[in-house]
């Protein structure tokens, strides 16, 4: 049998994603964590530190740090100092002092939507003022509109917020894309916060390039985030880092975490350390599951009348597009046929849905039985 088949039960297991409906007929295929259990090697590890029995304040491992280093060379080819690394205890905090390491209150920030509905926040938080350009479909594909990226600049616009891979639309950016936006940021003088924590969730072949190896001088207008959190599904033991290679914009970063976060937890860097120095073909593994969860899924999307989506590059989230449905309260719609999903007007994609496929195939099947009995019910009440 394979690994993922394995249905492991988490009702009453604190789990954020399945406390959520009440109704224990309502499946869960919303928040990005994944019904699988973390590899061996990490619980191994974890079950290690546990039995030392003392749970104090923890400093950061020096392996973690070569590890980290090593992985970015051998899976992106990106060359890394370690005084670059800032260590977080999360990537959403990090989204959020990268907006204020930036410019000053009453600056605009640039962020594409649809997008990961934290980032909508972020401008906001610290006292700057988003400025939301859509993507848009071309051949089937999510891709940034620099036109309207230019016309909305405004006189202070000096951050641009990416989400590469892309939540929730899957996208990876190729490398010419990526060097338009390099150019544009570069042209209009904005800094980059680049959200990457999905990069090792590549579904394809294509490669993951992260904005920042681009070049120098984009490196040196960069903050990349990136965790182990998503790709080992440990996002309850949050550990993730930022990549700073200019020091003023380092120190900037570093100053506004001043005071207001909390160390990374024993466990969370035991945890991190672990996958970072992963041994085994496990994420070769996870990749290939996942990828026939969403062959499945947008096998049954293109069946149905009525529902599209646009395929999945990276990460283990689905986007499709139920406009045509006409639901009034499409959570509720769904929920009914139970299913829960994530409400794409939170991301700023009313008539989406993000359908999280991260799940044992079992799980998967069931979801989309009743995702099918949903979108033919809504079809013929039209
Ligand atoms: C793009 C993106 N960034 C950040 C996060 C969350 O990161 P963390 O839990 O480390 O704050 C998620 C979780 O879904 C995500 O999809």
């Amino acid at each position: 049998m394979n690994e993922f088949d394995n249905v492991v039960e988490r009702r009453g297991t604190l789990s954020t994603k399945w406390s959520k409906y009440q109704d224990p007929d309502v499946l869960p295929f919303w928040v990005a964590d994944m019904d699988f259990q973390a590899p061996e090697f990490i619980r191994d590890a974890l079950r290690k530190r546990l039995d030392h029995g003392i749970f104090g304040y923890s400093e950061t491992p020096q392996a973690l740090i070569d590890a980290v280093i090593l992985w970015l060379a051998d899976e992106f080819d990106w060359s890394v100092s370690p005084e670059w690394l800032v260590w977080l205890p999360g990537v959403v905090p990090g989204l959020n002092l990268a907006c204020r390491a930036v410019g000053a209150p009453g600056d605009c920030v640039m962020i594409n939507v649809p997008v990961y509905y934290p980032f909508l926040a972020v401008p906001g938080n610290g006292g700057r003022t988003a400025i939301e350009v859509p993507l848009t479909l071309e051949n089937g594909r999510w891709v940034m509109d620099f036109p309207a990226m230019t016309a909305a600049l405004r006189n202070r616009t000096r951050l641009f917020m990416l989400c590469n891979p892309q939540n929730p639309t899957g996208r990876i950016y190729e490398r010419g894309e990526l060097v338009a936006l390099a150019k544009f940021c570069e042209r209009h003088d904005l800094m980059i916060c680049s959200d990457e924590i999905h990069c090792d969730l590549r579904l394809d072949a294509r490669p993951h390039i992260p904005i920042a190896s681009l070049s120098a001088d984009i490196a040196a207008r960069t903050i990349t985030l990136m965790a182990p959190t998503k790709t080992y599904n440990t996002p309850g033991l949050a550990c993730g880092f930022a990549v700073i290679p200019d020091a003023a914009l380092r120190r900037r970063f570093c100053d506004a975490r001043a005071g207001l976060l909390p160390g990374i937890g024993l466990l969370a860097y035991t945890a991190a350390l672990a996958a970072y120095e992963d041994p085994s073909d496990w994420l070769d593994r996870l990749r290939a599951y996942l990828r026939g969860n969403r062959d499945v899924l947008e096998a049954c999307v293109a069946e149905l009348p009525g529902v599209s989506m646009t395929h999945v590059e990276g990460t283990y989230l689905g986007w499709i597009d139920i406009r045509e449905l006409k639901l009034d309260n499409a959570m509720r719609h769904f929920e009914a046929h139970g299913l829960g999903l994530s409400d794409g007007t939170q991301f700023r994609g009313p008539g989406f849905v993000r359908f999280n496929f991260g799940c044992p195939r079992a799980t998967l099947d069931e979801g989309l039985r009743r995702f099918r009995r949903a979108v033919l019910a809504a079809g013929s009440a039209r």
